[in-house]
């Protein structure tokens, strides 16, 4: 029997990367995102799979519990979960819209928190399962000028980590693999408004760190840092003082 995979934020860059390779792979689809037009051209273009959707705002308190309740009302079980939707956003903190940044907690560490809360259960069950966790480069050190979302980024690393333990002991295991791509061609440059920026001057081909984060996975690798600059910065960052990498990142996020 096929298995199924839930990844959210599955309409455009890494997740619709994603969303091809399960495809590829005979997985069946649950997507997850707000652009409904998308969610059913995206349903319509697989039509070897089954590919359900749940339009949903993963931003709005509760989403995640729901989108749980609907699958369990149609009776699928997830065998992967890829929690990939997320966004950032550039400027200084006080200034920036604190709703939005609300937002931004609740769709990166919140949702990503519940759904894997409410998926894991049967994940033990079975004995089996893979959980994908969307970090980024920004989990390893603060990041001035996109504060909130640098956060959220270690919260996810530092979250997944700590699951890989606790599911270590299972029988024939459960694996969770945090990706943690660096700058990467989707519509988050625009989103976060940071395409001008030093940051994004050698952004990374999304259709590679998908196929990077979805090897990692199948191989149950813990951490995927994608890309070997990438590497080199959060290698640098682990040994900097914290205020050096702090200002080094606030430099990357100045305009070019
Ligand atoms: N691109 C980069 O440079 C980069 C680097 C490091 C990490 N990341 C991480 O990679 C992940 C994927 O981002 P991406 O680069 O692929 O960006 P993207 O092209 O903007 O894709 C974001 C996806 O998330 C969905 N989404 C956004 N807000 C949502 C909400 N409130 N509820 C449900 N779905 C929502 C979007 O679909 P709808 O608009 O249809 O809802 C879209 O499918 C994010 O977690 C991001 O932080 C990206």
């Amino acid at each position: 029997m096929s298995k199924t995979a839930l990844i959210t934020g599955a309409t455009s860059g890494l997740g619709y990367e994603f969303v091809k390779l399960f495809a590829a792979d005979g997985y069946n689809l649950v997507l997850v995102a707000r652009n409904k037009q998308k969610l059913e051209e995206i349903k319509q273009s697989f039509r070897s799979i089954d590919v359900r959707f749940v339009c949903k705002d993963l931003s709005v308190p509760n989403a995640a519990k729901e989108v749980f309740e609907e699958i369990e009302e149609q009776g699928i079980y997830i065998d992967v979960l890829v929690n990939n939707a997320g966004f950032g956003l550039l400027g200084n903190f006080d200034e920036l819209d604190i709703q939005k940044q609300v937002n931004m907690i609740q769709l990166n560490i919140t949702a990503l928190t519940e759904l894997t809360y409410y998926l894991l259960p049967k994940m033990k069950q079975k004995h089996g399962g893979k959980i994908i966790n969307v970090a980024s480069t920004a989990a390893f050190q603060p990041g001035p000028l996109m504060a909130v979302y640098y956060a959220t980024k270690a919260y996810v690393l530092s979250f997944s980590e700590a699951l890989v333990e606790e599911v270590s002991d299972i029988e024939n295991s459960i694996t969770v693999t945090t990706l943690c791509p660096g700058p990467t061609k989707t519509n988050f440059g625009s989103v976060a408004n940071v395409e001008g920026t030093k940051m994004f001057s050698n952004a990374m081909n999304s259709d590679i760190v998908a196929k990077q984060g979805y090897e990692a996975m199948k191989k149950g690798k813990r951490v995927v840092v994608t890309g070997g600059m990438n590497r080199v910065g959060v290698f640098a960052a682990k040994f900097l003082p914290r205020s050096t990498a702090a200002k080094m990142a606030k430099f990357v996020a100045g305009k070019k």
